[in-house]
């Protein structure tokens, strides 16, 4: 009797495992081929990404290929080209600029591939199915409200001055306006009722932004802008910095340029090694940290729905662990609002970096600093 019922429970395992094969998997050896084009390795984040998607699809018995271009939009075309001539069931991209993308992506419509815009939106497209990203105007407003306290900033008081730089992102990335829009709309009542002076005068977005999100480029700026306007002994009290790649440039621009003694508060984004150093050292002041193997996570789920030729939605939302919101209302990509997938950005500092980074497991201690896990 005994060896009948596990013969029976075999039966069934085989028969529900079998099932399973045929509701998710599509391809012609019965796997689903899931192809991902990253922007580069040379800014950090995006070999987490890469890493964490790739092991979350194989985890789950998916075949993946990983392509990272370079920074260069039109390798991207081409490594975005093979992958849909490779008979890839759902494109993941991560845009290096989110407008060059439209016409290879229609080769991936008429093949009716669907597309998740990962963490940047491609725009001008209808063949973006879905966008996961984080709230991207929070991480921007999250910098910009840090400053307002590290600094004690009140409107009712005009007695106390600071001087700012502002230092964005790349502008062929649709996201560095969210930010940059986000720490400004905090920030720009203290300019206007001259609280904060921009002593450079840069504060439109194009003048502030670095192409490629490059370390180098935001160094050389912000060289200058210290050779032009605070060789005098002005001082420098913030440099707000989109994010850490543009941070680190800016650090550096500082520590070798900056006339003054004081310390300067520096704002970033990803939680970079190379910032988390810093921000143990004390040369910035914090990070906006987004948990990118959440993002892999959400991704995966909205990938295997569309596979599995069902909808996600609203209620998908509230299957993760992490907090994610379902925007329906927030991102136009040109051709109407792509449904989103948002999570949740946090502050790191030197004061919650154990709590924030390391007790959730993203980090762990390499003697004083943080480093990646795994
Ligand atoms: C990402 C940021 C990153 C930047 C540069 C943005 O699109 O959202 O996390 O710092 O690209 O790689």
């Amino acid at each position: 009797m005994k060896k009948f019922i596990s013969a029976l429970i075999s039966v069934i395992l085989i028969f529900t495992m079998a099932f399973a094969m045929v509701g998710c998997k599509k391809g012609d050896d019965g796997v689903s081929k899931i192809g991902i084009a990253m922007p580069t390795k040379s800014l950090e984040r995006w070999n987490r990404d890469g890493t964490f998607l790739k092991d979350e699809f194989e985890k789950k018995g998916y075949t993946v290929e990983l392509k990272y271009s370079d920074n260069n939009v039109d390798q991207q075309v081409s490594d975005i080209e093979n992958l849909i001539a490779d008979d890839v069931d759902v494109l993941i991209v991560a845009a290096i600029d989110g407008e060059s993308l439209t016409k290879v992506l229609d080769t991936a419509a008429e093949k009716e591939i669907p597309v998740i815009s990962y963490d940047r939106l491609i725009m001008n497209t209808e063949a973006v199915s879905y966008y996961v990203s984080f709230d991207n105007y929070t991480v921007g407003k999250l910098q910009g409200e840090y400053v307002v306290d590290a600094l004690g900033l009140d409107l009712s008081d005009t007695s106390t001055t600071y001087n700012i730089e502002f230092t964005a992102g790349d502008p062929a990335d649709n996201n560095a306006g969210f930010f940059f829009n986000g720490a400004f709309d905090v920030l720009s009542p203290y300019i206007d009722a001259g609280i904060l002076n921009v002593v450079s005068g840069q504060t439109d977005f194009e003048q502030v932004a670095t192409a490629s999100w490059s370390t180098e480029t935001a160094m050389t700026r912000m060289q200058n802008i210290l050779a032009s306007y605070y060789s005098d002994g002005t001082v420098l009290d913030v440099a707000l910095c989109s994010n850490d790649s543009t941070a680190l440039g800016v650090t550096n621009a500082i520590a070798s340029d900056y006339a003054g003694t004081n310390t300067v508060i520096i704002t970033g984004q990803d939680g970079d090694e190379a910032n988390l150093a810093n921000i143990v050292d004390g040369l910035q002041s914090m990070t906006v940290f987004k948990a990118v193997a959440n993002e892999a996570v959400v991704t995966v789920a909205i990938a295997e729905l569309l596979i599995q030729g069902k909808t996600p939605d609203a209620a998908l939302a509230d299957t993760f662990d992490c907090e994610c919101a379902y925007d329906t209302s927030s991102y136009d990509n040109g051709t109407g609002t792509i449904p989103s997938y948002l999570l949740v950005p946090s502050v790191v500092t030197v004061d919650n970096i154990e709590e924030e980074l390391v007790t959730p497991g993203y980090y762990v201690w390499s003697g004083e600093y943080p480093v990646a896990a795994g």
